[in-house]
């Protein structure tokens, strides 16, 4: 889709949600795999359902049913998207980033994206949390391409510090006041769906990669294109390919977001109140 496009759809999805409600998020917030139950922990004013929102892209995902929630976390107003789709959905990437972009123009400056992701570093547990220090992009399809939407953000936007030093370190600072043990990395999206292969993995990691995922880096790419501060966290759910005997199957996901859960929920409560 070229760009003008692309912001007539977004504007179109914008008159969309404001028909429905007029809160000011200041903090978006996007759910990944099993980690959608943090939406109890939001104090909820109103929400949209994607199917609502004209020409919206909808998951179809198991365990990513999609709606945005609007609320409070603490005194924080957030937007929080339960779902998100996926490129590996069959969806063009610029639609795959339209969310992110709408959560700016509905007002928020912040986005904290999280993920599911395979642990490429061998110190790595599964059900540990990784705050990603940077990203690795080179593999999945820039959400950028095509014309560019002035509107939103120069067309050779930089990526030395996509994400926000002040945003980790507020990150950092609160795992360890609470108590909860927190990796760090770089993290690598791939197309998917299918994992990766053992010899992928060893690439990965020979590239200085700490984990690996089917999300996130394309939306963080659109996020700072817009002018958002951009932070993250990883569920790190198994190790990655090759490092277990055992397979890999989407149920091991939801058992260690499940496992991670409860650390996970107080972190991003944490994060998101202490934001500056
Ligand atoms: N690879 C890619 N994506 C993932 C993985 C993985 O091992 N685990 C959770 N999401």
């Amino acid at each position: 889709m070229q760009g003008k496009e692309v912001y007539e759809k977004l504007q179109r999805c914008l008159a969309c949600v404001r028909e429905k409600t007029s809160f000011q998020p200041r903090v978006a917030v996007i759910l990944g795999s099993g980690l959608g139950d943090y939406a109890q922990s939001i104090r909820v004013e109103a929400e949209v359902s994607y199917g609502d929102i004209e020409g919206f892209p909808i998951s179809t995902v198991p365990g990513h049913a999609g709606k945005f929630i609007f609320g409070f976390v603490g005194e924080t107003p957030v937007v929080c998207m339960k779902g998100r789709v996926h490129y590996y959905e069959g969806y063009d990437v610029t639609d795959v980033v339209l969310p992110v972009r709408l959560m700016k123009l509905l007002g928020a400056g912040i986005l904290l994206l999280t993920n599911a992701a395979g642990g490429v570093n061998p110190s790595f547990h599964a059900g540990d949390l990784m705050l990603i220090r940077d990203h690795i992009s080179v593999f999945a399809p820039n959400p950028l391409i095509g014309g560019n939407i002035e509107e939103l953000g120069p067309r050779f936007p930089d990526m030395s510090r996509v994400y926000d030093r002040g945003l980790q370190e507020t990150i950092r600072r609160q795992a360890a006041e609470h108590g909860i043990y927190l990796q760090e990395g770089v993290y690598a999206q791939l197309t998917g769906p299918s994992f990766e292969s053992p010899a992928e993995i060893r690439m990965l990691r020979m590239l200085g990669c700490d984990a690996v995922g089917m999300s996130t880096v394309v939306e963080a790419i659109a996020a700072n294109h817009c002018g958002m501060r951009v932070c993250g966290i990883s569920c790190i759910s198994n190790l990655a390919a090759g490092m277990t005997d055992r397979p890999l199957n989407h149920e091991e996901v939801q058992e260690a977001a499940d496992m991670a859960a409860p650390r996970f929920r107080e972190l991003v409560t944490k994060a998101v109140t202490a934001f500056e």
